[in-house]
């Protein structure tokens, strides 16, 4: 029987075992983490993320073949593959703060697994890493004269938090890199049969080492840049009146350009487009090439000017004034059907709110707990408010910042009733029925559309 061990309970690494356990019946998959808390959570009803389906897969394998643990040395001593899924965040300190992977974790696993391992091992990238990192971790596993051999993979996660589930049952593709050398490509193998067992063996794409870590920053700073590009555009169209949900749809016709990922916002936010852009342009830096790194760093840029753009669209409309009003946040989660709040637009949007002195009332129906955690010392001067329609009580203004179904299904008629005058909508998502809002008495506020106002001619 395979075994499988991997190290990071995580958004990433709780999931894509859990579907691998689910789907292959004679493969144990042990999941470690060196936080007892969250281990504790994924043995429980109350698992330690919010996903979509994601209940019912680890209930149906947890116990059968899937086991989640601290005892990482025991996991790893009986792993034949062991999967890398630690964090990676954008470094605080020294050389590349601010840009840089921070890749100590990973270094300090790829320690471990050298200190206990007793016998050959494949080791698969999994966290999303700098280029060439895997050769990093080559030399550490194999420092000194360690008899067993490690054979280093790379296995980049798509992923996205909300369908997690649905994009590991059926994905575009999955993507394994791997060296080719006899052993490379026996190891490779050896994963390839692990995916081949509910995926299409023409969407199990092979490639070597490098292409593999670059395709995957490659993917989500092409998916952001999308984003960023419509946002640019959304400023223009509130500039000149064109409609950006018309013009997106417009180019999303033309096959080459396609429909997805067109839809403006306050800006992007989750735990890898942000931090994987800057660590592309941080490689693109050390390699001396200028301006792609200027190129790149652009996408970044433009997500914060969207961001600040919303906060000071409001505070224009709202009389030049958010002193002492109360402003109902619809939605702190980086997305919909996510708890996570990493990177949210909602935590720099919330902030500048607060810095304006706004009374500022948060409603989220997953990500409360993290938006309190988010915002530190700040949270003392939120409310949180799970009803929305508690939260709109007296309020000026509604800021809808996350996409979540149930802020579209409202009652706005009883929501405009009990809110002050002129009561405003800000609509950084484009999901509420503009028209509908400005009939029933709003100021209404959206990304790259015309104001509705009932103010101003
Ligand atoms: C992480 C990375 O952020 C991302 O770059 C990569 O693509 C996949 O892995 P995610 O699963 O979302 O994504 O991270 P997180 O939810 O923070 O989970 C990482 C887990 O690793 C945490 O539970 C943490 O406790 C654990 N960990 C971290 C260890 O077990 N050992 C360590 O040394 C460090
Ligand atoms: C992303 C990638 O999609 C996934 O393949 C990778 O593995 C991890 O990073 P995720 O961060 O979970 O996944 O969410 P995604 O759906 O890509 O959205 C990222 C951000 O962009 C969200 O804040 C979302 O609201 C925003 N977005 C997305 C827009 O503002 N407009 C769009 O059209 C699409």
């Amino acid at each position: 029987m395979l075994k499988i061990c991997c190290i990071g309970a995580g958004y990433v690494g709780g999931p894509t075992m859990a579907m691998i356990a689910k789907k292959c019946p004679d493969v144990e998959v042990t999941v470690v983490d060196v936080n007892e808390r969250r281990i504790a959570a994924w043995q429980s009803d109350d698992l330690p993320i919010y996903e979509p389906g994601l209940d019912e897969v680890v209930k149906e394998a947890l116990g059968r073949n899937l086991f989640f643990s601290t005892d990482i040395d025991r996991a790893i001593r009986a792993a034949d593959v062991i999967f890398v899924s630690v964090n990676t965040p954008t470094k605080t300190f020294g050389a590349g703060a601010g840009c840089a992977a921070d890749l100590q974790y990973w270094e300090l696993c790829a320690r471990r697994i050298r200190e206990v391992a007793e016998s050959d091992k494949i080791v698969v990238e999994k966290s999303t890493l700098p280029v060439r990192t895997a050769e990093a971790m080559e030399r550490v596993l194999h420092a000194g004269d360690h008899g067993a051999h490690f054979e280093v993979l790379s296995n980049p996660e798509f992923l996205a938090e909300g369908t997690a589930m649905a994009d590991l049952e059926n994905p575009d593709r999955v993507l394994i890199g791997g060296h080719d050398t006899p052993s490379g490509r026996k190891a490779l193998q050896t994963l390839v049969d692990v995916y081949a067992q509910w995926i299409p063996r023409e969407r199990i794409l092979t490639t070597n080492v490098w292409s593999a870590e670059l395709s995957k920053l490659t993917a989500n700073a092409f998916l952001a840049q999308r984003v960023s590009s419509i946002n640019a555009i959304s400023a223009l169209c509130e500039a000149t009146e064109a409609d950006v949900s018309e013009v997106a749809h417009a180019i999303g016709t033309d096959s080459r350009i396609g429909p997805k990922f067109l839809r403006a916002s306050i800006g992007f936010g989750g735990s890898c487009f942000k931090k994987d852009i800057l660590n592309l342009v941080y490689l693109c830096e050390s390699y001396g090439l200028k301006e792609p790194a200027d190129y790149w760093r652009q996408v970044v840029l433009m997500n914060a000017y969207q961001e600040s753009r919303f906060v000071t669209k409001m505070l224009r409309s709202m009389f030049n004034t958010m002193a002492g009003k109360r402003i109902a946040v619809f939605g702190f989660a980086f997305k919909a059907d996510t708890g996570d709040t990493r990177e949210s637009p909602a935590i720099r949007v919330c902030r500048q709110l607060l810095d304006e002195r706004a009374a500022v009332t948060i409603c989220d129906p997953k990500a409360l707990d993290n938006a309190r955690m988010e915002l530190g010392d700040a949270a003392e001067r939120v409310r949180f408010e799970l009803d929305p329609y508690k939260a709109c009580e007296g309020a000026h203004a509604i800021a809808l910042l996350t996409e979540w179904t149930q802020f579209k299904e409202l009652d706005y008629e009883r929501i405009y009733a009990s809110m002050e005058k002129p009561a405003f909508v800000f609509d950084g998502r484009n999901i509420l029925d503009h028209q509908a809002l400005y009939d029933l008495g709003f100021e209404v506020y959206s990304v790259g559309k015309a104001l509705k106002s009932h103010y101003v001619s």
